[in-house]
């Protein structure tokens, strides 16, 4: 039953305690948790090692960008010296740097020979990605040089996929290893989210500052992965990776569903999008990262989004016409019996964790009293009696909750409730996704809930790039954008930065215990005094001139210090002159370049609100010295 490597590796591994509460002892304890079931440990298996097929979607990907994105070129060996430090991706420990080129003059990881029941694909040497053989590969056209100019030019001899692991397993808080660049598999936390993931690197594999995506590429925040570009929205979005914990303990809300019936669901995603379950969810994002893309690409316009307009994906037919749907729906009840095994790390479990905690019991009193007023409503799964309405009852319900010693155990540390963006206030950017609206491709996995949400409140006052003397106001539409979930915030002294684009807060790009707390100190005191943030500093712009390749071979002149989203937020489509090259199409890229067209520009974007860490004040009125027990409180979450 049990593979070999897999014991050899734990006959080799420390008896550590990972974050996960999982003791050591159990043969699958190298690969995310020991005392599984069997169902759990098919569901670990899922999450870490497979790719649903997606491996001929990151093909095409390389033959669409000419190589700008190749998950092949991605894991070349030469870089896993410094995988972590500069992509931010985890060295698979069963693997070793290539010293000389393979067989075909690719530069490998390698590996050991490592078999996973049911998974029928290899490690590439990066952690969640796997590398298979490519059946259209022919050695008599091969030419190593010939793919590496340009990947569409000749099929290569492997294909590389992507698991859910690639982003969502990141370094252990508890447990990180002394190297990150040599981590063993008790060094990684299954569904803690990569904080420190450089999803830019993957997007900008040939680029360099001379072209704007580059510049687009270099200002997404580590940590955070855009989403919805491949079935693009037109807007610049990249959002966090987040924890995945306490997902028994989540709560559900009753939703309408397309067919008419009620049924209780999470609101996943940032926005609560997701709300058809969690399986429903869970597949949907194997589409995303390249399953059934023979009939996703009919859908949409992958990466470039203006051949046409998108189509909604149609569950049946994928049930029916694409293999990998059932094979991976199969799949996934383990994998949600997997996930529901992962509790949040607790600093209380790290070595010498008292240095870390106040020992003011006072002064974590005040701190419990504190969230209870001001944050317990929207960030506890424990909540008052709903016939309980009376405001001050439900706060003094709160005010008692959280003395009592259990209040955090088994408390997702959210209602799972979606809020208006006028509400919460930060950017609106990832709130503003269209995929999931009616019509659109993810509309089967949507709710019907959520689709008839009213529109957020209007939002006024927006900095204004172009001229900060005229604020932007901007009314959301309805539909089901506007909004966001209240994240979790159990663990969250590990996962700083914060909010859904990873903005708030210093990224340090060190994943120790120390790392992690000043992330954390900073990101929260930049939460509770608002004027401590970036502000208008925190805008993502170019940093040299650059120029904007068109569909054509035009190139559009942008120039340095121009904020990204000016650009990257406009409807493609509709901006039918940018894509041809004649001589209108240079007069405005000219009049770009020189600045002039920053109006219009503003005018078309989708998503004008260019300051990315401000909102959500709460907590920003209260004394100093109960700001300062509220993060000590919060630490101990
Ligand atoms: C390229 C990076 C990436 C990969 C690969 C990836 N995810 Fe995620 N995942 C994210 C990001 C980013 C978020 C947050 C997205 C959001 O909320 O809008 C997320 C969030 C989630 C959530 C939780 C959202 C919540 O509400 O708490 C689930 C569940 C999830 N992903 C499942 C999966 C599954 C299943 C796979 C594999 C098929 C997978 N992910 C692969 C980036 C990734
Ligand atoms: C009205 C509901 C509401 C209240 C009250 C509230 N929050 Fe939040 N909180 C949210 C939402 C929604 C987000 C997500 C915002 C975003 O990402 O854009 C959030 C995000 C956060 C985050 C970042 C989490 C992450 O992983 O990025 C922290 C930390 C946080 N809140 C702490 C607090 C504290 C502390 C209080 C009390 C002082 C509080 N919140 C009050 C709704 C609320």
């Amino acid at each position: 039953m049990r593979a070999i490597g897999i014991t050899l590796l734990l006959l080799a591994s420390a008896a550590t305690v990972s974050s996960q509460n999982y003791p050591a002892g159990d043969d699958t304890y190298e690969y995310g948790g020991a005392q599984l079931t069997p169902l759990q440990k098919e569901g670990r298996n899922t999450w870490y090692f497979w790719t649903g097929g997606g491996e001929k979607f990151w093909r095409q990907v390389a033959r669409i960008t000419h190589g700008i994105t190749d998950l092949l070129q991605y894991v070349d060996s030469r870089r896993r010296p410094q995988r972590f430090r500069t992509m931010g991706v985890l060295n698979d420990p069963d693997c070793t740097a290539a010293t000389k080129p393979d067989e075909y003059g690719l530069w490998m990881d390698v590996c050991k020979e490592v078999n996973i029941p049911g998974i029928p694909s290899k490690s590439s040497g990066t952690v969640g990605l796997r590398k298979f053989n490519n059946p259209k590969f022919d050695k008599f056209t091969w030419d190593v040089n010939k793919y590496i100019a340009d990947p569409a030019s000749v099929e290569p001899p492997y294909l590389i996929g992507m698991t859910c692991g690639f982003c969502h397993i990141g370094m252990d808080p508890l447990n990180p290893p002394k190297d990150p660049e040599n981590p063993r598999w008790h060094n990684f936390a299954s569904a803690i989210g990569n904080q420190y993931f450089k999803e830019g690197t993957l997007f900008s594999l040939k680029l360099n500052p001379k072209d704007f995506r580059w510049h687009v590429a270099d200002r997404q925040p580590p940590g955070t992965s855009d989403t919805s570009r491949f079935a693009t929205d037109h807007i610049f979005n990249p959002n966090a990776i987040n924890s995945i914990v306490h997902l028994a303990h989540r709560p559900s809300h009753p939703e309408k569903m397309a067919d008419g019936s009620t049924r209780p669901v999470h609101h996943i995603l940032k926005d609560g999008a997701d709300s058809i379950g969690t399986a429903g969810a869970s597949l949907r994002v194997y589409v995303n990262i390249g399953m059934c893309s023979d009939y996703w690409t009919t859908l949409h316009d992958p990466i470039r989004g203006t051949k046409m307009e998108q189509k909604p994906f149609r569950i049946d037919l994928a049930r029916k016409d694409c293999p990998d749907w059932s094979a991976t729906e199969a799949r996934m009840e383990g994998a949600e019996a997997f996930l529901k095994t992962i509790l949040p790390a607790r600093l209380k479990d790290a070595p010498a964790a008292q240095k870390y905690l106040s020992r003011d019991a006072e002064q974590l009193r005040r701190g419990a009293t504190v969230f209870a007023e001001q944050c317990a409503r929207c960030h506890s799964s424990k909540q008052p009696p709903a016939e309980m309405v009376d405001e001050t009852a439900r706060t003094e319900w709160f005010r008692k909750a959280v003395q009592q010693s259990d209040f955090l155990d088994n408390n997702f540390l959210s209602n799972d409730r979606r809020y208006p963006v006028s509400e919460i206030g930060t950017n609106i950017g990832r709130a503003l996704a269209t995929n999931a609206i009616q019509g659109h491709v993810w509309s089967e996995f949507s709710s019907q809930t959520y689709k008839d949400l009213p529109a957020a409140g209007e939002l006024k006052g927006l900095h204004n790039p172009v001229k900060p003397t005229s604020p932007i106001s901007f009314q959301p539409p309805a539909g089901g954008r506007g909004y966001y979930r209240v994240p979790t915030l159990a663990g969250i002294w590990a996962t700083a930065p914060y909010f859904h684009n990873n903005a708030l807060g210093i990224f340090n790009g060190d994943p120790s215990l120390e790392g992690r707390l000043a992330a954390f100190d900073d990101a929260m005191v930049k939460l509770l005094w608002p004027e401590k943030r970036l502000g208008v500093q925190s805008m993502w712009m170019t940093s040299e001139d650059s120029e904007l390749p068109q569909e054509s071979g035009y190139r559009l002149k942008i120039r340095k210090g121009t904020p990204v989203n000016l650009i990257a937020n406009i409807n493609a489509p509709e901006l039918q002159l940018l894509r041809n090259d004649n001589f209108f199409t240079r007069f405005i890229g000219w009049l770009i370049g020189r600045g002039r067209l920053y109006n219009t520009l503003l005018r078309r974007n989708l998503s004008p609100d260019f300051v990315v860490d401000r909102g959500h004040t709460f907590g920003s009125e209260l004394p100093d010295a109960d700001k300062r027990a509220l993060i000590e409180y919060v630490r101990t979450f």
